[in-house]
């Protein structure tokens, strides 16, 4: 549908079309962003710097507002990518003052977050040690996404695809050869 009306020499600027075509290239030129209607939307991000990335992470923790249960996140990427860091750097933002180092060896990790905040608590898990859905089941897990106040991050939903509600955002990190990162939400 789009391409017939994109290619109709009376085509309004915003037809489907026109929007299909500005979006490819608006993806090509520029990693970023793609347009909708009109409208900029955000879908990926390039950050150079661990303070860029940190600065990223507060931006899109600052976005999030409660749903129905929990707000659940996920974080994928390569060993390395920042997937760790952006959760931590999530829960600095927050203001959580003890952010201990990654939960691999520890699976989940729970923060009470300071009163004033959308969410009651941040919860870091990482499924890299696991090898289907139901080894979340001794976290609670399903108990876990029933409450609003849960903001949920897990890493490697790959491992655990099968027991995975969805997700609010998912986050796909990509680290490039001058070791900046691409952070695609989806
Ligand atoms: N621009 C950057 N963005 C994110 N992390 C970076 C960046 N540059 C260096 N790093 C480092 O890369 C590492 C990412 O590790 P980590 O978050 O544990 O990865 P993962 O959890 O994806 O395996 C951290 O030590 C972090 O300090
Ligand atoms: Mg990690």
């Amino acid at each position: 549908m789009s391409g017939r009306l994109g290619t109709r020499p009376d085509a309004a600027p915003f037809s489907l079309g026109a929007v299909a075509k500005a979006n490819k290239r608006a993806c090509l030129d520029d990693r970023r962003a793609f347009i909708f209607s009109g409208t900029i939307v955000l879908m990926e991000k390039v950050v150079h710097t661990l303070a860029e990335f940190d600065a990223e992470a507060a931006r899109f923790a600052a976005s999030l507002i409660p749903g129905e249960g929990a707000t659940f996140i996920t974080l994928s990427g390569e060993l390395g990518a920042g997937k760790t860091a952006f959760a931590k750097a999530v829960a600095l933002s927050l203001g959580v003052k003890d952010v201990v180092t990654s939960p691999t060896f520890v699976l989940e990790k729970v923060y009470q977050l300071p009163e004033g905040k959308p969410f009651q608590r941040l919860i870091h898990i990482d499924a890299y040690r696991l090898e289907k859905g139901a080894d979340l089941a001794p976290l609670n897990f399903d108990e876990l996404m029933r409450d609003r106040g849960n903001l949920v991050f897990l890493e490697w939903p790959e491992k655990v695809a099968d027991a995975l509600p969805k997700a609010a955002a998912r986050i796909m990190l990509t680290t490039r050869p001058d070791g900046s990162r691409i952070l695609s939400y989806g």
